[in-house]
């Protein structure tokens, strides 16, 4: 069987008849139209990225830290763009893997539900989503829907990435400087609330074969250290437009935007996501592994530095 293509490409823009039949169909499906953007001010703002503290952030001429902001916030939304891509993907795979017949019902609603968010978020994005640009978080959640099975579906997408995805659309919604992009998030995250506790659900009826632990272990070492790592974006961003003198600057900005603790606040978060679902075996694993344990200042400043080439000159 043919690969399941996670991200396949837009529709070519001169095939009207197929579009327009989307197009109504989104209609008889309850979409209306959402209200534009009042102004171009960035969506978040300084403080959504930890920034207001920091003296090398302070050091940045306003339109500098708004072309930053912009550029974090059309981030924000070009990532939620592939996950909600991703999502459709993923309904119409649990779709098929259906047991029941309600089962198969709850993920054909969710596959609708995801479409809508997707055009929801591609509404006010206002940009020009190309492939080439999946952001690597984007990337992973697709691998996982596209090569393993319903126990690490449950798990690692469902409990997992849809828990911490609400967590995530609320602080989107709650900081958003924009009304209507505050009221999608908010509207989205009462979607996620059920796809989240349905995974819960389901997963309870799910034994785990050692290759089914194996691979869940795996993938989630690898979605951890995403998160790890810490504001990798928000560092790579600055750094563009006024690099770091060395190390100990950069240390220092990690510092003031409260790194660490904002990142361990993150791992905890998929900590109890986890915990709450995962059998004995596999969350021993991890503890003994440390794989959830936060990075220590030292420790974050070397792994961001090397990920992002240039972005500190030695100490
Ligand atoms: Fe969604
Ligand atoms: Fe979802």
């Amino acid at each position: 069987m043919k690969k399941l293509n996670v991200f396949p490409e837009k529709h070519r823009a001169d095939q009207r008849e197929f579009l327009t039949l989307l197009e109504q169909t989104a209609k008889v499906h309850g979409e209306t139209f959402l209200p534009s953007r009042r102004s171009d001010r960035p969506l978040w703002g300084e403080e959504f990225f930890n920034l207001s503290e920091s003296e090398h952030w302070k050091d940045l001429d306003e339109a500098s830290q708004q072309a930053v902001l912009t550029v974090l916030g059309q981030k924000v939304l070009q990532e939620a763009y592939f996950i909600e891509c991703a999502g459709m993907a993923y309904a119409g795979k649990m779709n098929l893997s259906a047991t029941t017949r309600e089962e198969r019902q709850f993920f054909s609603f969710v596959g609708e539900e995801e479409a809508r968010h997707l055009r929801m978020i591609e509404n006010i994005g206002g940009f020009q989503t190309v492939t080439e640009q999946i952001p690597s978080f984007a990337l992973l959640i697709g691998e996982i829907i596209a090569e393993t099975t319903k126990p690490g579906h449950l798990l690692l997408i469902q409990i997992l990435l849809e828990g911490w995805g609400l967590n995530y659309y609320k602080n989107l919604a709650k900081s958003a400087t924009d009304e209507t992009v505050a009221n999608v998030f908010k509207s989205i995250v009462k979607d996620e609330i059920r796809h989240h506790s349905a995974g819960v659900v389901l997963f309870r009826e799910v034994t785990l074969s050692s290759a089914d632990e194996k691979s869940i272990l795996s993938y989630l070492e690898r979605l951890i250290a995403m998160v790890k790592i810490g504001p990798y974006t928000v560092c790579e961003e600055v750094s563009k437009r006024m690099p770091f003198q060395d190390v100990g600057e950069f240390r220092r900005f990690l510092q003031e935007t409260n790194a660490v603790a904002v990142t361990a606040g993150k791992l905890e978060i998929l900590a109890q996501l986890l915990y709450k679902s995962l059998p004995r075996t596999v969350s021993d694993e991890l503890t003994r592994k440390g794989t959830l344990a936060p990075l220590t200042l030292p420790e974050m400043t070397d792994t961001l530095a090397q990920a992002i080439p240039g972005i500190a000159a030695p100490a």
